[in-house]
């Protein structure tokens, strides 16, 4: 597996408003909305071209269109806010949803809701925007992968080590991008500094 950082001056300056604990829910949107653009460029550059004619005002020319068929799923519940700027990009991609919650006292990761589109040979793009233990993007991944993509792929806002050294043993052939890669995880398996629960924050359930 492949984990990039993604480095960019908008995506260090709206993580440090997004990690602000006084940032407001509404701000949190747009921030999640101009990151999730950021990390979605540079997971998807690998996408195939094709040729497609076109006419411009002044004359018949070539042009390129999106050769691959991509799919984004979402962990729910904090992979849903990704959703959309994902969608912005690329409308005609199909969308997959897998529920999956933490177990407090184990904080094993269990699969209470899937709905997933076909998936053979389309690049897949999984979104959760906080890789922390690794499991639930694991437990997502193992559910995506047999179905043989293409290209399996994990957008998170920000990573723990923890959670990349899980994933990256568990698939070595996927590929993972995040804004940052922070130092750790603290006893309650949350990212530190991080930026709290992104879920909380962003649906205002605090
Ligand atoms: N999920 C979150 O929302 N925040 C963390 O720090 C870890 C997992």
């Amino acid at each position: 597996m492949a984990f990039h950082v993604v480095r960019h001056p908008i995506a260090e300056s709206v993580l440090t408003r997004l990690r602000d604990r006084d940032t407001s829910v509404c701000e949190y949107h747009l921030l999640c909305r101009q990151v999730s653009f950021i990390l979605l460029a540079e997971a998807l550059r690998s996408l195939e071209l094709k040729t497609v004619p076109i006419n411009t005002p002044l004359a018949p020319c070539e042009g390129n269109a999106i050769a691959d068929l991509v799919t984004f799923v979402a962990i729910s519940r904090a992979g849903t806010a990704m959703l959309g700027p994902a969608l912005e990009l690329l409308p005609e991609a199909t969308i997959g949803t897998i529920g999956i919650e933490r177990d407090p006292m184990t904080t094993e990761a269990h699969c209470y809701y899937q709905k997933l589109p076909k998936i053979k040979g389309r690049y897949v793009v999984v979104l959760d925007p906080m890789l922390a233990t690794g499991h639930s993007a694991a437990l997502a991944f193992s559910l995506i992968a047999p179905q043989q993509p293409k290209i399996l792929s994990l957008v998170s806002v920000l990573a723990a080590p923890e959670g990349v050294e899980h994933l990256m043993k568990k698939f070595p052939s996927a590929q993972l991008y995040a804004a940052a890669l922070d130092q750790g995880l603290n006893e309650q398996n949350f990212i530190v500094p991080g930026l709290g629960d992104f879920g909380d924050r962003f649906y205002g359930t605090l």
